[in-house]
């Protein structure tokens, strides 16, 4: 198996030169400095090295899909410092969060300039003005669905009670869309055919369900150091995810449902609460269920790359989708 850490990270210095270069300092002081925190702190680069490894995978020259990478990246930071915001969590990457350090106000606006960078960069693209275009489509389609997406995952907060087809929708909105405009942009501009852009953004949308439902894994039992971000958050909020859907279905003993209920949503519940709420998940096997379902979305993720002739890129690519739910970080 493919060292995939190791490769990522060699992504990652890839990308450090464009990202830097596309955000050169302006005024005033406090909205850059809030912009750039987020794009410099780096994180996984998932998203941007699954752009060049779309473009490399069809048989393109991966070099011509960089600024994609840049802005899909721009975009993913974008919709994170929102997200933060939203979800009024203080740890991102480590640090403190955009709006806790800088003030809503200019999380809307950090968040906003990304958004807009990114396009700025998708201009830059040197390839035929139809790949541009079908590029932009996908695109801005995605981050109209993640708009939605995120609205849905508000709407079920508070315990509000959702189905496992509910759930799903809202992360292939919320999470699985950037990933797979990534894919399928980097294949497009990589010179693939329909079918194979369609194989390559249906594994991304796979390999997003697995990736978001392992992260809410992580984000019950995960270690908030590694992560660089907080855990239990979700159960704070009462926010709906696989295990919570699964663990209000199954837990057939009265008391342990009214102690569970309890905690969920409750936003001031201790670390011992929380402690508590997982202990009830882990034994209702809510935990097990939600890694059972991921690997199941890994693997048909996996097999969408069948279209793909056999190549290093192709390699990594499902060792990414396989990374996406065997990670600790
Ligand atoms: C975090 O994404 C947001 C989710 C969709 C869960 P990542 O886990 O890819 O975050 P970074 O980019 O590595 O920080
Ligand atoms: C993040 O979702 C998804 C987006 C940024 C669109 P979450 O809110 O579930 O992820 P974390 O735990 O904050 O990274
Ligand atoms: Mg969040
Ligand atoms: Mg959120």
């Amino acid at each position: 198996m493919m060292d995939v850490k190791k490769i990522l990270s060699e992504y990652s210095k890839r990308f450090d030169g464009p990202i830097d270069e596309f955000l050169p300092p302006e005024k005033p002081d406090n909205l850059m400095k809030a912009t750039v925190q987020y794009p410099q702190a780096g994180g996984k680069r998932m998203r941007p090295a699954m752009v060049l490894a779309a473009a490399g995978a069809v048989g393109g020259n991966k070099d011509k899909a960089m600024p994609l990478a840049v802005a899909i990246e721009y975009i993913h930071n974008f919709t994170l410092i929102h997200d933060d915001y939203m979800d009024g969590d203080e740890k991102r990457r480590g640090m403190t969060t955009i709006h806790v350090k800088y003030g809503g106000p200019t999380a809307i606006l950090a968040g906003d300039a990304l958004f807009a960078r990114a396009f700025e960069v998708i201009a830059q693209l040197d390839v035929p003005d139809g790949v541009v275009r079908d590029v932009l489509k996908v695109v801005t389609r995605a981050v109209w669905d993640l708009a939605r997406g995120q609205q849905m995952d508000v709407n079920n907060e508070n315990g509000e009670e959702v189905t496992m087809d509910e759930y799903i929708e809202t992360i292939r909105l919320k999470t699985s869309v950037l990933f797979a405009a990534g894919a399928a942009g980097g294949a497009m501009i990589g010179g693939a055919d329909k079918r194979t852009v369609d194989a390559v953004h249906e594994y991304a949308m796979l390999l997003g369900v697995a990736f978001q439902m392992f992260d809410d894994v992580l984000g019950l039992v995960g270690d908030p150091v590694k992560l660089g971000k907080s855990v239990g958050n979700d159960v704070r909020k009462g926010k709906s995810t696989v295990m919570v859907t699964h663990a209000l279905k199954n837990i057939k003993n009265e008391n342990i449902m009214r102690e569970f209920r309890s905690v969920l949503g409750k936003m001031d519940a201790t670390e011992e609460d929380i402690r508590k709420a997982r202990k009830i998940m882990e034994d209702a096997g809510s935990v097990d269920f939600a890694i059972e379902m991921a690997t199941d979305y890994t693997k048909r993720a996996i097999k969408k790359l069948d279209v793909l002739k056999d190549s290093d890129d192709k390699e990594f690519m499902i060792a990414l989708a396989e990374f996406a739910m065997k990670r600790d970080v």
